[in-house]
């Protein structure tokens, strides 16, 4: 599936895919290379199948878009955040994209159709005086919208500089008013397997979930998005509102949430439990601290594939360096 040529220090998609995941697409590729007559030996022939072609940014967005005002939208851009690289083409973000939830390829756009993000909710409970159920018009009103430019790693090596519009994840929490109590925060997707295909798979333990603790949820860095390059966010990057948190691997980074959760119980994550060696609660980006399968010495940028060091936090010591004590 993946469109890059690969080059020597390139890893194979098995060592940076979930293993059982890498196994079922081998398969699932074998199964439908067989129902149309070709075996192993028509592999070859995968790239001149039809729909296998680069689609446009404007066949992209068609398949991402979504029904949403778009009044708040180019927000002002913070100059505090700058990418330090270039920024990566709109149309590259919006094909290679991570969502379990539609397919374990790249080509998530392919697999939106059924996704319906509006009308939208989002249920904020737990440990705090003032829980409520927001509308996403609300949320949106809630705070100044505004851009900010984040590099964004994956586990996998792969990263991205994309401009999110949204605001510090801390105005919503402030506005409930955490209790005392509050440890964490719990985040979840929605739960619809009747349109996305993949979450009728029960082996996986949907909805896809995420957590931090109070004080990274709090961090001025976290930001609650809604909107991705000036417009509203895509489909298949988590319309209409999901988290970015920069220093972290993007697996933290929850897609289409309906809820959020003040806890004072470390929260049950999504790719912790089905791999907790391999996926672990805090992520954050460090290459000194290697993948069990791979290192994360080096990342790579979507489209350019230029090569860069990885930083600690990601490059954003500065901001959260003082919740780890360095
Ligand atoms: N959120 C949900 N609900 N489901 C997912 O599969 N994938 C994560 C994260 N958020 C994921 C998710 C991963 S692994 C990454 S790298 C980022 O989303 C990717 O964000 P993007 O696809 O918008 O680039």
């Amino acid at each position: 599936m993946n469109y890059f040529i690969r080059r020597p220090w390139d890893l194979p998609q098995s060592v940076h895919t979930e293993e059982s995941v890498y196994r079922d697409r081998k398969q699932a590729r074998r199964d439908f290379l067989k129902s149309i007559g070709l075996g192993a030996g028509g592999l070859a022939i995968g790239g001149l199948l039809p729909g296998c072609g680069k689609p446009t940014l404007e066949e992209l967005e068609d398949a991402g878009a979504v029904t949403v005002d778009t009044a708040a939208y180019p927000a002002p851009p913070n100059g505090a955040f700058e990418y330090g690289r270039e920024e990566t083409a709109r149309e590259e973000a919006a094909r290679f994209t991570n969502f379990y939830e539609f397919t374990s390829s790249k080509a998530v756009y392919q697999h939106v159709d059924k996704f319906e993000p509006t009308p939208w909710k989002v249920e904020v409970t737990g440990l705090c005086a003032k829980p409520g159920t927001f509308d996403l018009d609300d949320l949106i009103k809630l705070a100044p919208l505004e851009e900010r430019a984040y590099r964004h790693r994956c586990v996998e090596t792969w990263s991205m500089c994309v401009p999110w519009t949204g605001y510090p994840l801390h105005k919503l929490l402030m506005a409930v008013e955490p209790q005392a109590a509050a440890k964490y925060v719990l985040f979840k997707t929605c739960n619809r397997p009747e349109q996305a295909p993949q979450m009728a798979i029960p082996r996986y333990p949907w909805p896809y979930t995420e957590g931090l603790t109070l004080p990274e949820a709090m961090n001025e860095l976290t930001l609650l998005t809604t909107g991705i390059y000036g417009q509203p966010l895509l489909k298949q990057h988590g319309a209409p509102i999901r988290i970015v948190i920069p220093w972290k691997y993007g697996f933290k980074s929850i897609k289409s949430i309906v809820e959020i959760e003040l806890t004072d119980q470390l929260p049950a994550t999504f790719w912790n439990t089905l791999n907790p060696h391999e996926y672990g609660f805090e992520a954050n980006v460090d290459p000194q601290v290697p993948h069990p399968r791979w290192s994360q010495e080096w990342e790579w940028m979507l489209g350019s594939r230029d090569r860069f060091r990885t930083q600690i936090y990601n490059g954003y010591g500065d901001w959260v360096g003082d919740l780890y004590g360095s």
